[in-house]
């Protein structure tokens, strides 16, 4: 029998961290009518976020029937961000121990019954609920690029109560999100996994001299009319941030081949970045 009880959500939500994702996340929860806090320790962060939410509310809106303009509110601390909500998510950067502790704070600040989410890329939440009281409410919710990529993956902290999985995947579509459910606990979630292994073997081709970044982009596409191929895709993302999220699968997995983290090595070597350095796998980012 469940022990949780369930909050009411048509409470207001809070975002902490308001960089990247925080902001796309608040935008998203700001579309079902109710109220989304922003947190952020830079108040210009914060601020940027609320700009976003309110410059971008209206497309977001009026492209989903039955979604309502809400919210959204700059937090002017992390008590006045979770009074009241019944949800926080986390969106601060990938540290682990800045997420143990703020989970901590989060467990005494919040009401007893908010979910607190977090949107870690890589961490388990059950890796950082050591300062957390009340478990049964702690869960990840990852997000990929909302609005444009809407999928969230739902994942139990190994503690989380049954019914706020439920209740988040009845209630996150009501907020222009798709959730799916990831049912044991995985590094890497359900479709980063997958990416990753694409990228992986893509990378594997072109170390082994078998393709270019440029054939196998261009076969990708000609087979399965995907816009960009997976060097592109990576040059968006940053080649020192792939690396990283490589060698941390490597860290956690066996068998996972060197060739492909070599091959993005000599590239990161060479200050190739991809977009953000201006090159990458491709020269014509400036
Ligand atoms: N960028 C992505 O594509 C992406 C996708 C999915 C998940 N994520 C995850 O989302 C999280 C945030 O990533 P991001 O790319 O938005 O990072 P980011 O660096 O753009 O933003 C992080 C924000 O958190 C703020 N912050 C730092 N310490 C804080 C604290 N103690 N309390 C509140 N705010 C604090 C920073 O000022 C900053 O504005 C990470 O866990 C990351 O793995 C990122």
């Amino acid at each position: 029998m469940s022990s949780f009880v369930l909050p009411d959500t048509s409470r207001p939500t809070a975002v902490i961290g308001s960089g990247t994702l925080g902001q796309r996340i608040a935008l998203m929860l700001a579309s079902a009518g109710s109220e989304v806090r922003l947190y952020d320790p830079k108040a210009e962060q914060a601020e940027a976020g609320r700009l976003y939410v309110e410059r971008e509310l209206g497309n977001v809106v009026g492209a989903r029937q039955g979604a309502t303009a809400g919210r959204v509110r700059v937090a002017a601390s992390l008590e006045d961000a979770l009074a009241d909500v019944w949800m926080a998510v986390e969106a601060v950067p990938e540290r682990l121990d800045l997420k143990t502790k703020l989970f901590g704070d989060l467990d005494r600040l919040a009401p007893a019954d908010a979910v607190l989410a977090s949107n870690s890329s890589s961490y388990p939440s059950s890796q950082f609920i050591g300062e957390v009281t009340r478990p049964e409410r702690v869960v990840n919710t990852h997000y990929y690029m909302p609005p444009e990529q809407a999928a969230v993956e739902i994942m139990s902290c190994g503690r989380t109560d049954d019914s706020v999985i439920a209740l988040l995947m009845k209630r996150l579509p009501a907020y222009g999100l798709v959730p799916f459910h990831v049912r044991s606990e995985s590094v890497g979630f359900i479709f980063n996994r997958i990416w990753a292994a694409v990228k992986r073997e893509a990378l594997a081709v072109v170390a082994e001299g078998a393709s270019t970044p440029e054939d196998v982009d261009r076969i990708a596409h000609v087979l399965t009319g995907a816009p960009g191929g997976p060097f592109r895709m990576m040059d968006k993302v940053g080649l020192d941030v792939v690396l990283d999220i490589e060698e941390h699968y490597a860290a956690t997995r066996p068998g996972i081949p060197a060739g492909p983290r070599e091959l993005l090595k000599t590239y990161v070597g060479q200050g190739r970045l991809g977009v953000k350095s201006g090159r990458g796998f491709y020269d014509d980012y400036r």
